[in-house]
C-alpha cells in the first residue's frame, strides 16, 4: 500500500517500471524535520537533486520549504514549481557564468560559493546587472571524514568540494574587496547518508572558529546528509537524534539545512515486474523490467534496496538475484538476497527509492525512462505525474 492506495493498482493502471510516491509522506518528513530543528531559527531548503519532480517540488513549495539547487536546470524546475527566488540557494562546485547570470537575474536568495574565481564572477556580473548586494555563503571544506560511503563523502581534504580553511580565512579577511557581495553566511556539507553526527560537529566547530571575528556572518548552512534506513533490520540515527546533537553547536546562528534524502527516500518505491526466472550455475536470477538505467544506486554505491513482492507469496524464501535487462554485468538490483519464490508476471517494489532514483535514471541501452505516479496528500487518490517516455522522446533532440 502507498497510504490507502494498493501499489498494484498503480502498476495495473500505469504499467511498470514506475516510480510511485506518497506526497503525504513527503510532507510528513518535511514537517518532522522542521519540528526537530525548531529550537533554532531554522529554514529547510529541500535539496532538489534528490528528486526534482514537479509534483514533489510543488507540495514542498506550498508547505513553505525553500530549495537547494545545483544547476540552472534545478533553479528552473524550482521556479516552475512555485518556489520564490529568494527561497532558493544556489550551490555547486562548478556554476557556469551563464548559470550565475541567470540566477542573479532571477533574484536567487543565496549563493554557496566554492572558489575565488566564482566569487569574482558573481561580483562582476552583479555589477553589470546593477544588483546592489548578493548574499553569499562560503562553502568550507572542513577536512573531516564523514562516516559514509566514499562516493558520497564530500568534506575531506581530497574532495573537490568547498574552500580550504586557509582560503576561507583569506576571503573573509578581504571581504571588502568584493563589491556587491554580502558575505553573510557559511556553508558546509560533509556527505550524504551520514552514520552519526560526530564529523558534522567537528565541521561546525572548525567553521565557528573561522567566523568568530566576523559578526556579520549570522547564517550557518549545514547542508544535507541526514540518513535514512534502507534495510528493514538497520538502525540509523533519527532526525531528532541528529538535531539534539547538532543544535547546541549552532546556538546564536540562523540555520539553513539542505536535506534531500531524508524528505523523499522513504516516500517512494520503484515498481517492477518479473519477466524471466533463470536458474544457472547454482544461481537464481529474477530478470525484472527495471534496471540500472532506472535505479543506478545499487551498482554505483553497492546500495541496498529492500525487495517486497506486491502480493503475498507462499513458499520458503530462497537465495536469488534481481537483475535488469541492461547489457552490463553490473546491472544487478539486489545480490544474494533471500526472496520469496517469485514467478514470471509477479510484481515487486524496490523500497526506499524516492531519493536519487528517477533523477539518476538514464536512457542507457535506449531504454525509455519510466513513468512516475503520486498518491495525493489525502492518501486516497493517485495520478500519473510524469508519463513514460516514448520512442519519439528518444530521438527528439537528434538533428
Ligand atoms: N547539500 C549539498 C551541498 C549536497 O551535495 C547534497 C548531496 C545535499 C545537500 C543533499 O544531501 P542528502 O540530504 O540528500 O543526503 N546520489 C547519491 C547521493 C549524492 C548526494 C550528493 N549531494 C546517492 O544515491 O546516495
Amino acid at each position: 500500500m502507498i497510504d490507502d492506495v494498493p501499489a498494484a493498482a498503480i502498476a495495473d493502471g500505469a504499467g511498470t517500471p514506475i516510480y510511485a510516491y506518497s506526497l503525504k509522506r513527503v510532507l510528513h518528513n518535511f514537517h518532522r524535520l522542521r519540528a526537530a530543528f525548531s529550537p533554532a531559527d531554522v529554514h529547510i531548503h529541500y535539496s532538489a537533486k534528490a528528486n526534482s519532480s514537479q509534483a514533489i517540488l510543488r507540495v514542498l513549495a506550498a508547505a513553505g520549504a525553500g530549495v537547494d539547487a545545483v544547476s540552472g536546470g534545478e533553479i528552473h524546475r524550482a521556479l516552475c514549481a512555485g518556489f520564490k527566488p529568494q527561497d532558493i540557494v544556489f550551490a555547486g562546485v562548478g556554476k557556469s557564468p551563464a548559470e550565475i547570470r541567470c540566477a542573479l537575474e532571477n533574484g536567487i536568495g543565496w549563493f554557496n560559493v566554492e572558489n575565488l574565481l566564482e566569487l569574482q564572477h558573481i561580483a562582476s556580473l552583479a555589477e553589470a546587472l546593477g544588483i546592489a548586494e548578493v548574499p553569499v555563503a562560503l562553502r568550507l571544506n572542513p577536512q573531516v571524514t564523514a562516516n559514509t560511503h566514499p562516493y558520497i563523502s564530500t568534506g575531506h581534504g581530497a574532495a573537490k568540494f568547498g574552500l580550504s580553511a586557509a582560503v576561507t580565512a583569506d576571503i573573509l579577511a578581504r571581504a571588502n574587496e568584493f563589491p556587491r557581495i554580502a558575505l553573510a553566511g557559511m556553508h558546509v556539507h560533509i556527505g550524504s547518508q551520514l552514520g552519526d553526527a560526530a564529523a558534522s560537529i567537528a565541521a561546525i566547530e572548525k567553521m565557528r572558529r573561522l567566523i568568530e571575528p566576523y559578526p556579520q556572518i549570522k547564517t550557518i548552512n549545514l547542508g544535507g546528509g541526514l540518513p535514512v534506513r534502507y534495510r528493514f533490520d538497520e538502525s540509523a540515527p533519527s532526525i531528532e537524534e541528529f538535531a539534539s546533537a547538532l543544535l547546541p553547536h549552532l546556538r546564536g546562528y540562523r540555520v539553513l539545512l539542505e536535506p534531500g534524502r531524508a524528505i523523499v527516500a522513504d516516500a517512494g518505491i520503484l515498481i517492477s515486474e518479473v519477466q524471466y526466472v533463470k536458474r544457472q550455475a547454482g544461481e537464481v536470477f529474477y530478470v525484472v523490467d527495471a534496471s540500472m538505467a532506472e535505479l543506478m544506486r545499487p551498482p554505483l554505491y553497492q546500495a541496498h534496496h529492500e525487495i517486497v513482492p506486491l502480493a503475498v507469496k507462499a513458499g520458503a524464501l530462497q537465495r536469488g538475484q534481481v537483475v535488469g535487462p541492461v547489457c552490463e554485468t553490473a546491472d544487478v538490483l539486489a545480490r544474494d538476497r533471500q526472496l520469496p519464490p517469485l514467478q514470471v508476471g509477479d510484481r515487486i517494489a524496490l523500497m526506499t527509492a524516492g531519493a536519487y532514483g528517477m533523477v539518476m535514471a538514464s536512457n542507457y541501452n535506449s531504454r525509455l525512462r519510466p513513468a512516475e505516479a503520486v498518491v495525493d496528500v489525502d492518501g486516497t487518490g493517485w495520478r500519473v505525474s510524469r508519463r513514460r517516455e516514448t520512442l519519439a522522446d528518444l530521438l527528439r533532440n537528434e538533428l
